[in-house]
């Protein structure tokens, strides 16, 4: 069959999407920036957050790409008024998701390191666990290349199976076998009395724990967390059948993405709780505390260890497909270029631009690839973090809200929401979700 014309099923572009946003945003990030803000209240935010902003701007950026039908240029200019055609820049977003995958891929690359240490021997103590972290990070840039390697094969190769048998073939199997680890480690970590701490870390709310700091994360990671403003669900979308519901499907994405970091979270602060470990402990806090916890429970914790890091690969690993896609999908469709050509060429730009990032945090190296206090690394975190994303989202929410004709976008969720719900979810696009962008990126700016 031809690529260009292969369409989702309905459950193939869920599983997709829902692949797409969860990702090490769930498993490592959500955990730990729970941790150190405090428990309930962020949760709480970011729940609110994810409801109000993150859901509604997911389903404008699905509304493009299923109208457009395109790559993400060709959609922007595509439904642009005649006149306002310029409107095909913003689609540039794209290659964001090339500069994420040049940190992304390397992360899940320690994931790999981690799933070889599960059988050849676990950290016993906490300094330990630092040092063996330590040692990867900043002493082993050959061997993060290696490993960062393998994680750009893997895309790849997914990729070069289209969209059909690549992209929705992947994530059919490995998205159900995703949730079902996590719920078995939650089961198993609902035996702790840790459990019941996890719970109440998780779900009571102290507002005095509330920084303004701790709302700018929580804001800033739903956007992270459901993959908006690169243009990688306006790709998925493009390829979805006419009649598609994509406000259902959006609030499907939404929910499962929202329970799956929040079984993570349960399942690691069950494990630091019973365990004797503190939540608060930064981003070592998969990459050190839990290795520890695992090694204390003998070979039974190495299984555990072993499925836990696979269950993250999984979870890193299909939201990078996402990453990359739009870029694939760009050069092939209206570049004309061969998708093998596509797929090699974007796999080596960003494997390449990562080979630098390992080596701007390796000790020798890292001052050649340092920018004022941070390295590339940092730097190219950052820019995602504060500029390109937001930037993204902005373009797609005044694009919705304000550009495209509301005959359009009503035609397209009207039937489906209902009146009133619509009526929000316009209001949300053009107001509210403008402005907490804004909000986010002056005071990203600021710190
Ligand atoms: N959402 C993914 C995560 O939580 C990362 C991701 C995949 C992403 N595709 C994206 C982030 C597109 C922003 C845009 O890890």
């Amino acid at each position: 069959m031809n690529q260009q014309v292969a369409k989702f099923s309905r459950i193939g572009f869920v599983l997709s999407a829902t692949g797409a946003a969860v990702g090490l945003g769930n498993i490592w990030k959500f955990p730990y920036i729970t941790g150190v803000y405090g428990g309930g209240a962020f949760v709480l935010v970011y729940l609110v957050t994810i409801l109000l902003i993150g859901a509604s701007l997911l389903i404008a950026e699905m509304v493009i790409g299923k109208r457009g039908q395109k790559d993400c240029v060709s959609s922007f200019e595509e439904l642009a008024p005649a006149g306002k055609k310029g409107w095909k820049y913003a689609g540039f977003m794209l290659f964001t998701g090339l500069v994420i995958m040049t940190f992304y891929s390397v992360v899940i690359g320690w994931i790999f390191y981690y799933m070889y240490i599960s059988f050849t021997g676990l950290p016993v103590t906490i300094d330990d666990a630092k040092h063996i972290f330590d040692n990867l990070y900043a002493h082993a840039p050959f061997m993060q290349i290696v490993f960062h390697l393998l994680s750009v094969v893997f895309v790849a190769v997914v990729l070069l199976g289209g969209i059909k048998k690549g992209i929705e073939k992947t994530n059919l199997i490995l998205i159900p076998f995703l949730l079902f680890i996590l719920l078995g480690l939650l089961v198993y970590a609902m035996n702790f009395d840790g459990f019941t701490q996890a719970v109440h870390f998780m779900f009571a709310p102290d507002f005095s724990k509330l920084s303004a700091e701790a709302i700018i994360r929580a804001v800033g990671h739903s956007f992270f967390t459901l993959s908006i403003g690169i243009g990688s669900i306006m790709t998925y979308a493009a390829a979805l059948p006419k009649h598609s519901n994509l406000y259902q499907a959006g609030l499907m994405v939404a929910f499962m993405d929202t329970l799956i970091a929040l079984i993570a979270g349960l399942v690691i602060f069950s494990f630091l709780f019973q365990f004797g470990g503190t939540p608060d402990k930064g981003p070592g806090l998969v990459f050190v505390s839990l290795p520890v916890i695992f090694a204390k429970l003998g070979v039974m914790g190495q299984g555990i260890a072993l499925v836990f890091f696979l269950a993250m690969a999984v979870a890193g690993l299909t939201s990078a497909i996402s990453l990359v896609e739009p870029s694939v999908m760009y050069l092939e469709d209206r570049l004309k270029w061969r998708r093998k050509k596509a797929v090699v060429w974007s796999s080596l730009l960003y494997f390449v631009i990562g080979v630098l990032v390992i080596f701007s945090i390796s000790d020798g190296y890292k001052g050649l690839l340092t920018f004022g206090k941070k390295s590339l690394f940092d730097v190219l975190e950052f820019s995602v973090d504060s500029f390109l994303m937001p930037l993204g989202g902005i373009l797609i929410a005044i694009f919705v809200g304000y550009v495209m004709k509301r005959d359009i976008v009503e035609g397209e969720l009207l039937g489906h929401m209902g009146n009133a719900v619509f009526k929000i979810w316009y209001f949300s696009i053009r107001y509210i979700a403008p402005l907490a962008v804004l909000f986010l990126a002056y005071n990203a700016l600021k710190v």
